[in-house]
């Protein structure tokens, strides 16, 4: 059983909230928007739009980026059915939208937030999506936006000092070969889990549509500018230790539950699971290029996505100055993230196999 806790993102609507700043996640979703109608359109088998059509969203968080994601599709199913039946969707279809993410992700901020006029019913399902968290057969498309990057938990030896495992940064940087390998390896063993899962819970013919980052073939994580703020995390985490208001052991200690792969690697795990068919992999060009130039704006999102997990280790106040700095680092050294190796934004298409 792993001891870390689940890396959840800070909830409710409050200016530290995920809620309020997750619009660089959000955009992908809209950039991606007309590849996404075109593989539902082309890929999705009309029979499968029938009665009750159902969508999940695996990672939904607390809003709103989940009603984005989930309107989207819905309006491309009824387009799909309009253009090939002629006749009207909300005569025949209901639809049931399925909201999956960690038990103490805040599902409460969701669902007070969930879209008034909305033509679809809703359910939360909370659980790991490492594990089967539906019945069999039970939804016809999953969305996963910006949550395919995750581990269930930290390889094995990762955080311990007398492990040749050891990794002095707190996230898998890409330089150092052994820990890459072991992160590589765990996050392989969990994203085949993730996709046996959704395979059973997928009625046949059905897609997963997965949004999301990784890294081009051949780049290390430091190389990018998302991999360098992690440094800076990881540098002001190091600072408060040495201004002794947080213990070094725990800094030294301290790991990422995720590993942002390379393409090759995703289509590689993809493939040897061999439960989907890749029907695209869509490199996406982001309108915030590879990520925002602002040190602030830097320092606000990486905080609302990483501030929940920095306060299980750290404590909230611990947290609070990590960011501080972290805005400081990128304000400093905006020019490296500037030239900084550029990551890759993707749309992948699964389809059941
Ligand atoms: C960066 S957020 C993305 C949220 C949302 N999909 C969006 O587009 O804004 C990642 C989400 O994945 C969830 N998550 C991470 N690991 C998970 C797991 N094993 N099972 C369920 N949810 C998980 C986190 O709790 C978080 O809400």
């Amino acid at each position: 059983m792993s001891t870390t806790p689940d890396w959840i993102m800070i909830g409710g609507e409050g200016p530290e909230s995920y809620n309020q700043h997750s619009s660089y996640q959000r955009a992908l979703l809209e950039a991606a928007k007309d590849k996404m109608n075109e593989a539902i359109y082309a890929k999705l088998n009309l029979e499968l739009i029938s009665d009750r059509f159902s969508v999940a969203d695996f990672g939904c968080a607390s809003g709103p980026n989940t009603f984005v994601a989930v309107q989207n599709i819905i309006e491309a199913v009824e387009d799909k059915y309009r253009r090939e039946t002629r006749q009207n969707p909300a005569d025949n279809i209901e639809f049931q939208v399925l909201f999956n993410d960690f038990a103490n992700n805040d599902f409460n901020t969701l669902f007070q937030a969930l879209p008034p006029g909305r033509q679809y019913y809703s359910a939360g399902v909370p659980g790991s999506f490492f594990e089967h968290v539906l019945p069999k057969k039970s939804f016809h498309i999953g969305i996963i936006n910006y949550a395919f990057h995750f581990t269930s938990k930290i390889p094995k030896g990762i955080t311990d000092r007398d492990s040749p495992l050891w990794n002095k940064d707190m996230h898998c940087t890409g330089f150092n070969q052994v820990v890459k390998k072991a992160y590589l390896d765990q996050y392989s063993i969990d994203t085949k889990k993730l996709l046996d899962a959704r395979a059973e819970e997928l009625v046949p013919g059905g897609l997963m549509l997965i949004f999301g980052s990784c890294l081009r073939d051949g780049v290390n994580m430091s190389e990018t500018s998302k991999g360098i703020v992690m440094d800076f995390i990881g540098d002001s985490l190091n600072d408060l230790a040495q201004q002794g208001f947080i213990e070094q052991d725990k800094v030294d200690s301290f790991s990422t539950p995720f590993y942002f792969a390379e393409e090759c690697e995703i289509r590689q795990i993809i493939e040897e699971n061999g439960k989907f068919t890749i029907e695209a992999f869509e490199d996406i060009i982001h309108p915030n290029g590879e990520f925002p130039l602002d040190p602030k704006i830097l320092a606000v999102s990486f905080r609302a996505s990483f501030g929940a997990f920095l306060s299980a280790h750290f404590g909230h106040e611990a947290m609070r100055k990590a960011f501080e700095l972290v805005e400081v680092k990128a304000r400093k050294e905006i020019s490296r993230i500037q030239k900084a190796k550029p990551g890759m934004q993707y749309f992948i298409v699964l389809r059941k196999n």
